[in-house]
């Protein structure tokens, strides 16, 4: 990891000593970390315009577009969660979803702010995971397609596995037999629960993938208790159960409903031999508020469910002694990061204006992908008030390539000018592709107003083709 402490960005503007005077300095997030200063936009007091600069002259063209990441907003995200889980003491656990953002720097932060687990969904997340420095036994493996090699090395490593089907049940109980380390179990279940989402997002219908369906539990428990041969010893350790609904979830209801369901099935769990079975994993699924328009499944809403609602709402229905756990990715990670790309151009075909960035669909699918709106903002705000109406689109070759649609921004940006995408921390680079040959953007994280560290250099052609033989 490389340090920059540069001495142009030491003598930064306090914050909170300037006026907010345009509409276009309203933040689109509720970050801590992001503001305003004199028209121009600040990560953790840090100037984005003398980010910029600074790390133009470290990697010149392959600066841009970059992840910025608020230190700050991390913390701040973690902070919401311990503090709602806080009157559960020890039985109140705080996992991170390694999926919204693997990035190494960024998991490694969430664990200093403290999170306790990391939730993964392959062998090389957990890889990942251990490498933050996440203890094996503090590390869930869930998965509907879990691969040999990946169960053997959860099993050894004492990770938590999500048992998500009969065939799964059968993998984890052979490995767990043949390597002689006990399997430490949840069963995910699919609870057939409407998350008021994006259909892509929803994950406990009755039709969806995941988990087991709750007449199928029996059958599961019973594979793994006697591998269907009777008096054989026991190999996997039911120490609770999963649920997770979906992503972008914006209704409490939805996780009262899953509380209700997980403590009837903790306690036939318990009654079919796994008395001490006491964890409830509530999996993510929180959504992030956003102004500016929203994509289908993304509701802005004053009764936004919070992660102090959510707790509020299914304490009350947990057994007595339960251990609950909460897993989210998006609620920690995105409001922390913003995407920050240089304008190449603007164009007019028929009735729309296009601003041309050299951010893609490669950093941001999730327009594409779910037709979520992030909002893009100037970095500097034009002194004159003139706004149009212009789609924001990447130099990659498909029409779904827009970052978003509808923006009202200046009209005539000059070429290299920035501006910002915004909430893109949460399944952004972690879902980044190499179409058209484009490498992985460069990742930089802002820990004071004078000091950044770039957490991931950029990628460039040598990587794309490092793996041809
Ligand atoms: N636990 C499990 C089992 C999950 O499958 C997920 C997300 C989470 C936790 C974390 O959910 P979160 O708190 O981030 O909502 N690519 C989509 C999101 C897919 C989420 C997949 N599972 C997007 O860009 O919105």
């Amino acid at each position: 990891m490389s340090y920059f402490c540069a001495d142009h960005l030491r003598n930064h503007t306090k914050m909170e000593d300037k006026e907010v005077n345009s509409q276009d300095q309203i933040l689109p997030v509720d970050g801590l970390g992001w503001s305003y200063v004199d028209g121009v936009l600040h990560c953790d007091g840090m100037s984005l315009e003398d980010l910029r600069m600074s790390l133009k002259r470290e990697y010149g063209h392959q600066s841009s577009p970059a992840h910025v990441y608020s230190l700050s907003t991390l913390f701040a995200n973690v902070k919401k969660y311990t503090e709602a889980l806080g009157p559960l003491g020890k039985r109140g656990v705080l996992s991170y979803s390694l999926k919204a953002n693997n990035n190494l720097r960024v998991v490694e932060a969430l664990r200093q702010a403290g999170v306790t687990m990391a939730t993964t969904v392959s062998g090389n997340e957990i890889l990942m995971a251990m490498k933050a420095g996440f203890a094996p036994t503090n590390i869930i493996y869930n998965g509907t397609g879990k691969r040999r090699w990946e169960v053997e090395l959860a099993i050894r490593h004492r990770v938590l596995l999500n048992i998500d089907s009969e065939f799964d049940a059968r993998l984890i109980m052979g490995v767990a037999k043949e390597t002689g380390v006990m399997a430490r179990c949840l069963v995910r279940l699919n609870p057939d629960l409407e998350a008021h989402t994006h259909p892509y997002m929803a994950t406990a219908l009755a039709d969806s993938k995941f988990g087991v369906e709750v007449q199928q539990l029996e059958k599961v428990l019973q594979i793994v208790r006697t591998g269907e041969i009777e008096g054989e010893e026991e190999h996997v350790d039911i120490e609770g159960l999963h649920i997770h609904v979906g992503s972008a979830v914006s209704r409490t209801q939805v996780f009262a409903d899953m509380a209700s369901v997980a403590a009837r099935t903790l306690h036939k769990i318990r009654e079919r031999g796994w008395p001490r079975a006491s964890l409830i994993n509530l999996g993510g699924g929180l959504n992030i508020r956003l102004s500016g328009g929203h994509g289908k499944g993304e509701e802005d809403s004053d009764n936004l469910a919070t992660p102090q609602k959510l707790v509020g709402a299914v304490l009350p229905l947990l057994p007595e002694g339960t251990t609950l756990l909460l897993e989210p990715g998006r609620s920690l990670v995105a409001t922390a990061g913003v995407l920050m790309t240089e304008v190449l151009g603007t164009k007019t075909n028929g009735e729309v204006t296009f601003l041309v960035v050299d951010a893609a669909m490669t950093e941001v699918i999730r327009p594409a992908l779910y037709g979520a709106h992030h909002p893009v903002t100037h970095v500097t705000v034009p002194s004159d008030q003139e706004r149009t109406e212009v789609d924001v689109v990447g130099p990659v070759c498909e029409s779904g390539d827009f970052l978003a649609r509808r923006c009202q921004l200046h009209p005539r940006l000059p070429t290299g000018t920035a501006v910002v995408v915004w909430a893109t921390g949460a399944y952004c680079s972690s879902m980044a592709s190499s179409y058209n040959m484009r490498p992985h953007a460069l990742e930089v994280m802002v820990r004071a107003p004078d000091l950044y560290t770039v957490v991931r250099r950029p990628g460039n052609f040598e990587d794309l083709i490092s793996c041809y033989q």
